[in-house]
């Protein structure tokens, strides 16, 4: 039986087009600045981003804390929104690690508030506050659902926070994705942020790696900080040179994800309208609702995993994610297989 992986986009596997890069990529030492390909990725993603500089790190996490570290230090408080992936998803980084106060605030459906942000904001007025050193916002929004934290919203956050002093970091693992459904550049969307991480090998499909970028000034304070974190590669263009095949011409495959996860969806409200929400679906991640079949997710994660179907579980939500090895006859065996198995769990009950 095929499998089906739809649990993440971070599971696909490098074209032959990427390995031929792997081949014949001109290496160095990078952590001596040496590594041609890894230097070139950078000068890339910088353009792309609308930044003077960017650093490629290992993974996203270490981009974030790097971030962190770099925008702030011990006991000051970093604004996010409460579903945040920087605060819910990295080990506890921001406050284990930056030594950081997380500063959670509820945003409707995970979209941050401009006046709830204001009135977050503490200044050192008194010896008794934590004052607030950094706002994060992420794009898109992974627990939403991909959904995209709207253009307007940002500005209207960066000015709030220009107005007290405070920079903006974008946790836009999945950017390019909000770029290609915007249909603008990268850089639209990275200049209401400071900094910004963006993942390669996410939608993108690159096999490793992560890009922060920002100033000049900023990217060589948080190079010693990536250093500091154990990401001082060496021969790395051997990771660089398949994520810049990826950083191509990807809107073409990403506007493709979004389609099938469209189609995906449509597909799971014609099976029961409880599953999804479609207003959701703006991107490549299908987020079903199954509380009206099972207790727990994970019997019909289990059920589905039988058929051939692999999803990600949460609680009473499973997450589908489309990618590159996600084609439109994936779609709908996975359907199939949903049906079935939500078809066993309602004769079971
Ligand atoms: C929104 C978001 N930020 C950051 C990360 C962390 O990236 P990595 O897994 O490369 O550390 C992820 C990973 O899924 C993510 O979805």
């Amino acid at each position: 039986m095929v499998t089906l992986d739809f649990r993440s986009d971070t599971v696909t596997l490098p074209t032959p087009e990427m390995m031929e890069a792997v081949r014949t990529a001109e290496l160095g030492d990078a952590a001596r600045g040496d590594d041609p390909t890894a230097s070139k990725l950078e000068a890339v993603a910088a353009e792309l981003t609308g930044k003077e500089a960017a650093l490629f790190t290992p993974s996203g996490t270490m981009a974030n804390l790097s971030a962190l570290l770099t925008h702030v230090g011990p006991g000051q408080e970093v604004i996010v929104e409460e579903r945040a992936h920087i605060f819910n998803s990295e080990a506890g980084g921001i406050s284990a690690v930056a030594g950081a106060i997380p500063r959670a605030l509820k945003g409707e459906t995970g979209i941050l508030d401009p006046d709830d942000v204001k009135a977050a904001i503490r200044t050192a007025v008194s010896d008794h506050v934590a004052p607030t050193g950094l706002i994060c916002l992420e794009n898109t929004l992974n627990s939403a659902g991909g959904t995209i934290l709207p253009l307007q919203r940002m500005s209207e956050i960066h000015d709030v926070a220009q107005e007290a002093g405070l920079p903006v970091h974008l946790d836009g693992a999945r950017v390019f994705n909000a770029a290609a459904a915007l249909s603008c550049p990268v850089a639209d969307i990275c200049r209401f942020a400071d900094s910004v991480m963006f993942a390669l090998s996410k939608g993108l499909g690159a096999p490793v790696g992560s890009i922060l970028a920002g100033s000049r000034d900023f990217i060589a304070r948080a190079h010693r900080k990536a250093r500091m974190l154990g990401g001082g590669m060496r021969q790395v263009g051997l990771i660089a040179a398949p994520a810049l095949v990826a950083l191509q011409d990807p809107y073409p495959h990403l506007c493709r994800d979004h389609a099938l996860a469209r189609q995906l969806a449509e597909g799971l409200a014609a099976i029961d309208e409880s599953l999804v929400r479609l207003e959701t679906v703006q991107t490549n991640i299908v987020n079903c609702f199954v509380d009206r079949f099972a207790a727990d997710a994970r019997d019909i994660v289990a059920g589905l995993r039988a058929h051939g179907v692999l999803a990600n579980c949460a609680a009473t939500k499973i997450r589908f994610v489309t990618h590159r090895h996600i084609d439109g006859t994936s779609v709908e065996s996975c359907l199939a297989a949903v049906e079935r198995v939500l078809g066993a769990t309602r004769r079971a009950a």
